[in-house]
């Protein structure tokens, strides 16, 4: 069996490469990856020498590269997670969004159909339902909510989706799509609101909670996401949509809270600023299809998940210090100085 992971070198597709390696001991990784900011070679060095391991510098956009790797490897199965991810980057940038999550993803589908594929598997995300009212708390995102979606990141994830689905009507390519809600675990990048926490608080910096900080998300632990896809990629029925979450709606504030609780920090250092422009309210997934056909349930409690990632962070502080030395600190300036 040999999978293509693309964007392996990021925080989800990294945990998922680690829990295949090491669950599926005859499966071979071709992990690709352009290494853009998001992307870490340091990442992966635990894995550089398993011989059933390959490391591919490439970008999902370059047709011939792409169309070349596929001749040369001959997948068995795809699994792209390779995307720019971060929403208020496509707030300030879309146009690479559009580039990398759209039109990399049918680049990707073209080489399968030239080359020929059992499965291609989409990770897709919940951002692309829009979001839910704070006075609703009854409703949930299930497989059938509409797409509506508000950042120009969701709507290229939207736009990759849609393609998907109609590679598979137009060519029957056999295809799945998940769409997970937020993540948290090891080799999150520090730009997004857990790990940036963590860090600024470790550092004594402001804690810069957006509007209020009444916003909620559903938080699963990476792990959690990797088995889920595992299941979808193996047992998935080809055409469908999967749901990914875990019934853990949390508010911002009360995350950043517990963080300043767990690392003993004071809660002065919670700065509000600028609210996130066209800023998604409430996240929650109704996970009851991967459940009932597939088996899944999200097994580490957010309790236990929170814990396990600060201690993380905490021995492993050369891996994100060394992040954000570099580029970051320009990024954080223009993102955050007189916000
Ligand atoms: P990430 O930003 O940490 O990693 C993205 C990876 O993709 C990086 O290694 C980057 O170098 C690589 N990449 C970017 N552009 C590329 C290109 N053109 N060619 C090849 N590689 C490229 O992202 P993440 O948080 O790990 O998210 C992974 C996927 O999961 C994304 O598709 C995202 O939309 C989706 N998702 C994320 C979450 C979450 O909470 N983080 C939740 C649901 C879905
Ligand atoms: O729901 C899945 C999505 O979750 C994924 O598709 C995205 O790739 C991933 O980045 C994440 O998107 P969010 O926008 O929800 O995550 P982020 O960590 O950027 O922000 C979480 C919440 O915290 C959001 O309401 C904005 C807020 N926030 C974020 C940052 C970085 C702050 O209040 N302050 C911050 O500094």
């Amino acid at each position: 069996m040999k999978i293509v992971v693309t964007g392996g070198a990021g925080f989800i597709g990294s945990n998922f490469i680690f829990y295949m390696l090491n669950k599926y001991k005859e499966y071979e990784i071709i992990c690709v990856d352009k290494l853009t900011y998001a992307g870490n070679l340091s990442t992966l060095k635990t894995v550089m020498d398993n011989p059933n391991f390959t490391f591919v510098k490439a970008d999902i956009c370059d047709r011939e590269t792409i169309y070349k790797l596929f001749e040369d490897v001959k997948p068995n199965i795809v699994v792209n997670f390779a995307a720019e991810s971060h929403v208020d980057r496509s707030i300030e940038n879309p146009d690479i969004f559009l580039q990398t999550n759209i039109m990399g993803t049918a680049v990707l589908m073209d080489a399968c159909r030239k080359y020929g594929i059992d499965r291609y598997h989409q990770v897709s995300t919940d951002e692309v339902y829009g979001d839910l009212p704070l006075d609703r708390p009854d409703l949930f995102f299930t497989e059938e909510t509409p797409i509506h979606t508000s950042s120009p990141y969701s709507s290229s994830k939207a736009g990759a989706d849609l393609l998907v689905l109609a590679y598979h009507r137009t060519y029957g390519l056999p295809v799945t799509i998940s769409r997970c809600s937020n993540n948290y675990g090891p080799y999150h990048f520090p730009e997004k609101l857990i790990p940036l926490m963590i860090a600024n608080a470790l550092n004594d910096k402001p804690l810069p909670v957006y509007g209020k900080g009444e916003n909620v998300r559903d938080w699963l632990y990476v792990e959690d996401h990797c088995k889920a896809i595992d299941l979808i990629i193996h047992n998935g029925k080809v055409g469908e949509v999967y749901n990914i979450g875990g019934h853990n709606e949390m508010k911002n504030i009360d995350i950043v809270k517990l963080i300043c609780k767990e690392l003993n920090k004071p809660e002065s250092l919670i700065t509000y600023v600028a609210d996130r422009k066209g800023h998604d309210m409430r996240y929650a997934i109704d996970p009851t299809k991967i459940h009932n056909e597939l088996g899944w349930l999200p097994e580490t409690m957010f309790a236990d998940g929170i814990k396990k990632t600060i201690k993380w962070y905490l021995e492993n502080r050369e891996w994100w210090e060394e992040i954000i030395s570099g580029e970051y600190q320009n990024y954080y300036k223009k993102m955050y100085e007189n916000r």
